[in-house]
């Protein structure tokens, strides 16, 4: 059994904002696997591991995070009004949406040679994420499903997140897994397709939105190296320029014995240190500090050692509580910034001390993409969970927390993290 992915190319399609606005259409029999969104590479999977599935389904992501970048790259592409680094603007998002959902579609259908009668169900992103992108999402869908009279999958995206390790490898329950991206921040314990522990998240913002909001503030974008990057991987091009040892920011929460996670005071001493550094070398906030890579690079390491250290925790946790294998536990990373291999490299010190593997899935499926609704579906309908014959009364939810929520029970723990050299 093979699977091939053929995506379609959205820059072809002159709309580059719809990238991620991206209908996957996964299409699994006994032989391939179609998945088309809008990218441009193409993919081939070859794991045989995956269970022959005789259906197909159309996935549909729309929530917010996806949402964001489509506004800063309509913005930097169609208005150049702003930079990658700005933030989200929700009806220009929702507009966006409305026009181009049916068309992409359409388009996905058509380049798959597969007729909506012939799908087997239509999974959708309902929670959490942004209200008028959700909205969007479901209520395509919906049309759709009545009028193909096909079964709704209602997917959770950071479900989606935490499952798409199981696409690309052979990853059997329990494992953990950590979400690190623009808008999300957790530690979750898998132990099925729809089966979750939260062991800890995020007080404030998420670690991808401080690293956005610093690239800002140190105007990254007029960089002539960082200009068309996130400000995640701004700091991280920038970080290997610097001395990481220059500024001393200290890692947040290092009394709490806990594995909840907090980013905003952290960023609030950067902007402090930021505004000193500013005055001390006359220039004016918008132009570039000469210090900005030593900044940059202790930024990246203070927070890897924040992620490293509340991870540590968590597989000490679920260890002690024989909730995970103690020699052959998975610890699995995905979001946007797991895509920074500095932070990556942090744990994989914490892994190797604690006999774990780590793996990620490749870049293009850590961040927001089509293709983890799709295979959240797949994963449902093998597992017959959360398939809806009747879609009355179904809503999207903008908020809405992942599995059972453990984290106080965690923190009671108060377990002691082993101190270990981070030489990065
Ligand atoms: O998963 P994603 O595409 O969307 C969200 O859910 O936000 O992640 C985007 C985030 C942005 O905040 C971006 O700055 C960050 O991921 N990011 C990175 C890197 N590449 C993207 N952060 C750190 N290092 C990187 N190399
Ligand atoms: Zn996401």
């Amino acid at each position: 059994m093979y699977k091939t992915c053929i995506e379609v190319d959205s820059l072809s399609l002159h709309r580059p904002n719809l990238k991620k606005l991206c209908i996957s259409l996964t299409s699994q029999s006994d032989h391939p696997l179609l998945v088309l969104r809008g990218t441009k590479n193409k993919i081939t999977n070859s794991e045989h591991w995956i269970p022959k599935l005789y259906f197909r389904i159309a996935s549909c992501l729309l929530s917010c995070c996806d949402l964001k970048c489509r506004v800063f790259k309509n913005k930097l592409i169609f208005t150049k009004l702003s930079s990658c680094f700005c933030g989200i603007i929700p009806p220009v998002a929702q507009q966006l949406h409305r026009e181009n959902i049916q068309r992409i579609v359409r388009e996905a259908l058509s380049l798959s040679k597969v007729s909506p009668s012939e799908l087997s169900a239509i999974a959708t992103t309902i929670k959490p994420g942004l209200a008028l992108s959700l909205g969007v999402g479901l209520s395509f869908s919906l049309r759709m499903v009545n009028q193909f009279k096909k079964p709704f999958i209602p997917i959770h995206h950071m479900e989606a997140h935490a499952l798409t390790i199981r696409l690309t490898n052979k990853v059997e329950f329990p494992f953990l897994v950590l979400l690190i991206s623009g808008g999300h921040c957790l530690l979750a314990l898998v132990r099925g397709v729809s089966d979750f522990l939260l062991l800890g998240k995020s007080l404030d913002i998420a670690p991808g939105d401080m690293l956005d909001k610093v690239a800002r503030r140190l105007s990254l974008i007029k960089h002539p190296e960082c200009s068309t990057m996130s400000g995640g991987k701004a700091i991280e091009h920038l970080a290997k320029q610097g001395n990481k040892l220059y500024f001393d920011f200290k890692p947040p929460m290092q009394r709490a014995k806990n594995c909840d996670f907090s980013f905003s005071g952290l960023q609030h001493v950067i902007d402090k240190t930021i505004m000193q550094k500013e005055i001390e070398e006359g220039i004016e906030k918008g132009q570039i500090l000469s210090s900005a890579a030593d900044i940059a690079a202790a930024v990246q390491h203070t927070i890897a050692c924040h992620i490293a250290k509340r991870t540590h925790r968590a597989i000490l946790f679920c260890k002690q509580r024989n909730l995970l294998s103690q020699s052959n536990a998975v610890l699995v990373v995905s979001g946007g910034v797991a895509s920074n291999l500095y932070i990556r490299k942090a744990l994989e010190i914490i892994t190797d001390a604690t006999q774990c593997t780590l793996l990620c899935p490749p870049p293009r499926l850590c961040t927001d993409n089509g293709i983890m609704v799709a295979w959240n579906g797949v994963e449902r309908l093998h597992a017959g969970l959360g398939i809806l014959y009747d879609t009355e009364g179904i809503r999207y939810e903008p908020k809405c927390p992942l599995g059972v929520d453990i984290s106080k029970e965690v923190g009671e723990a108060a377990i002691r993290v082993p101190r270990l050299k981070m030489k990065i």
